[in-house]
C-alpha cells in the first residue's frame, strides 16, 4: 500500500515542515519553502531498489579487510594535488560551480584520463549525446572506454550502472536527476538529498568513484547546500566567475585529502589546461605606476602566489562612505581602515574606499594584510609602489607587523618572477633561511613599513 506524504522544504537548507512557513527557522531564508510529496510504502520494501551490498556486520577494527585505497591519478597535476593525490576508489565527490564555469569540461578531461584505468559511465541529463560527443572531439578525448547516457530517471541510471558496471560514474547534474518515486521537481532540496543518498550507496556498496556535478545558484549556495555537503566525502568548488579565463578549484571539504590546495586551469577552445605559474598569470595584466597597487605573495596551500591588490579610495557622496571588498575578507579591511584612521591619522572617514585582489582569487590567509593596508595608503596619497617591491604581513590593531609562516617558500617565488625587493615581517627575520637575491627588508609597524616604501 502506498501513501503520500506532504512536506514542506526549506530550499536553502532542506528544512522540513509540515506546514508552509514564510521564513525558515533554521537557516533564516525568506519564502524558501516548496511543497514536496513523498510517497511511502507501508510495506515492507523501500521506495526504490537499493543496491545495497554494504556489510553490516559488526567487526573488530583489525578484522576489517581494507579494499585497494590505491588512488586513481588523472595525470592532470593542478586536478591530483588538490584532491589529495588522486581520487579515491568508492568516493563520492561533488563538483560544484556557477552555471557555464566549465563542470562538463572539466569532467570529461578526467574521464578521459580515468578511462585508462577503468570503464567511465557518463550521465549527462543537461544535453544530448551528440552535445557531448561534440564536445568530447573540442576536447581530444580519447573515446576509448567512457559510456555515455542522456538520462534524468534515477532507476534507469541504475539498470545502467547494474549493465556496465562502471568503475567511474559521472552524473552532470545532480540537479536534473530525479527519484521517480518523489513527485518533488527534479532540482528540489528533497530530490536531490534522496538521490544524492542513493549514489552514495552505489559508491560505497560498488566501489565506484561517484562524481556529482551540480549548479550553484546566484548567492553561491547549491541547491540543497548542506545536505549535499554532508553526504559526499569531497567537495569542489570552482571558486571564481566566468569572465576570467583562468578557473580556480577549490576544495572545500574532503575526507580523504587536504582541503588548503587549489586548482588553476585556463579555458580556452581546447578545454582546460592547467596553469603551471598561476603567479605569472595573475601578474599579467598588472597595472605598473598606479597609486593603490601593491603585489603581495599569499600561501594556497603549499603554494606561494603572486597576486596585485589593488585599491581605490574617492570622496564619498553620500553621508554613508561605502567599503567594497572582493577576494578578500571584508572586515578584515574595514579593521585596517580603523588602523589605519587611528595609528596612521589617515582622514579615511570621508572617503569611499574599494579594495580588490586582482584575478578572482579569494585568498583567505591574513598574510595580505600589509599589502592591502600600504595599497590603501597608496591610493589615498597617491604614491606609486615601485613595481619590484613584493610586501606580506598580518597587521593587528595596533599597527604592528606580525610574523607569518612560510617566509622563505614565499621569497623565492617573488625572487622567480623578478622582485628585487620584499618587505615582510620583522619577527619572521630571525629564523629565515631565505638566502637569495631579493632584498629583504623587515617591518615591524605599518608606518616602518610605508617607511620603505617611499625609500
Ligand atoms: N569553442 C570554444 N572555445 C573556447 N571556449 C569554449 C568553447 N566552447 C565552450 N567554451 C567554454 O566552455 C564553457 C562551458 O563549459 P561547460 O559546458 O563545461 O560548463 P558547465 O559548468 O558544465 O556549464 P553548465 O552549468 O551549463 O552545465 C563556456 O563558458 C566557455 O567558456
Ligand atoms: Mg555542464
Ligand atoms: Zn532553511
Amino acid at each position: 500500500m502506498k501513501k503520500t506524504k506532504t512536506k514542506f522544504l526549506c530550499q536553502q537548507c532542506g528544512y522540513e515542515s509540515a506546514q508552509w512557513l514564510g521564513k525558515c527557522p533554521s537557516c533564516g531564508a525568506w519564502n524558501s519553502f516548496t511543497e514536496e510529496k513523498f510517497s511511502t510504502q507501508i510495506k515492507s520494501g523501500s521506495p526504490v531498489r537499493q543496491l545495497t551490498g554494504f556489510s553490516s556486520e559488526v567487526l573488530k577494527l583489525n578484522e576489517v579487510s581494507v579494499k585497494d585505497f590505491s588512488r586513481f591519478q588523472t595525470k592532470i597535476r593542478e586536478f591530483d594535488n588538490m584532491i589529495g593525490g588522486g581520487v579515491v576508489p568508492g568516493s563520492l565527490i561533488l563538483l560544484g560551480g556557477a552555471p557555464g564555469i566549465g563542470k562538463s569540461t572539466l569532467m570529461l578531461h578526467i574521464s578521459d584520463a580515468l578511462s585508462e584505468q577503468g570503464t567511465v559511465l557518463y550521465i549527462s541529463g543537461e544535453e544530448s549525446l551528440s552535445q557531448v560527443k561534440s564536445r568530447a572531439e573540442r576536447l581530444k578525448v580519447k573515446k576509448g572506454n567512457i559510456f555515455l547516457a542522456s538520462e534524468t530517471n534515477l532507476q534507469n541510471i541504475i539498470d545502467a550502472i547494474n549493465k556496465i558496471e562502471p568503475k567511474f560514474l559521472v552524473i552532470d547534474s545532480i540537479q536534473t536527476t530525479y527519484h521517480p518515486e518523489l513527485t518533488g521537481a527534479p532540482g528540489t532540496v528533497g530530490q536531490v538529498r534522496e538521490t544524492a543518498a542513493e549514489f552514495l550507496r552505489i559508491a560505497k556498496s560498488k566501489n565506484i568513484t561517484v562524481f556529482l556535478l551540480g549548479h550553484v545558484t546566484k548567492e553561491g549556495d547549491l541547491a540543497g547546500p548542506r545536505v549535499l555537503e554532508h553526504i559526499v566525502d569531497t567537495v569542489l568548488y570552482f571558486e571564481n566567475e566566468r569572465q576570467h579565463t583562468y578557473r580556480i578549484l577549490r576544495a572545500y571539504k574532503n575526507r580523504f585529502g587536504p582541503t588548503s590546495e587549489i586548482g588553476i586551469f585556463e579555458m580556452n577552445s581546447s578545454g582546460l589546461s592547467e596553469v603551471s605559474n598561476p603567479s605569472l598569470i595573475f601578474l599579467g595584466e598588472r597595472a605598473i605606476n598606479a597609486a593603490g597597487n601593491i603585489v603581495t605573495v599569499a600561501m594556497e596551500g603549499t603554494r606561494p602566489i603572486l597576486l596585485e591588490v589593488q585599491a581605490l579610495t574617492a570622496r564619498t557622496v553620500f553621508g554613508m562612505p561605502r567599503r567594497m571588498v572582493s577576494g578578500y575578507d571584508t572586515n578584515r579591511i574595514i579593521i585596517l581602515i580603523a588602523v589605519l584612521e587611528k595609528r596612521l591619522g589617515l582622514p579615511l572617514g570621508m572617503q569611499d574606499i574599494f579594495v580588490n585582489i586582482a584575478g578572482g582569487v579569494k585568498v583567505k590567509e591574513t598574510s595580505v594584510d600589509l599589502a592591502a593596508a600600504c595599497a590603501i595608503v597608496s591610493a589615498n596619497s597617491g604614491f606609486i609602489c615601485p613595481k619590484d617591491i613584493v610586501a606580506f604581513g598580518e597587521v593587528g590593531l595596533a599597527g604592528e607587523v606580525r610574523s607569518v609562516a612560510l617566509c622563505a617558500e614565499r621569497l623565492s617565488e617573488a625572487q622567480k618572477l623578478g622582485f628585487k625587493k620584499a618587505i615582510i615581517p620583522k619577527g619572521s627575520l630571525k629564523n629565515l633561511s631565505y638566502k637569495g637575491k631579493t632584498e629583504v627588508f623587515g617591518a615591524d609597524t605599518l608606518e616602518a613599513a610605508i617607511k620603505i616604501f617611499g625609500n
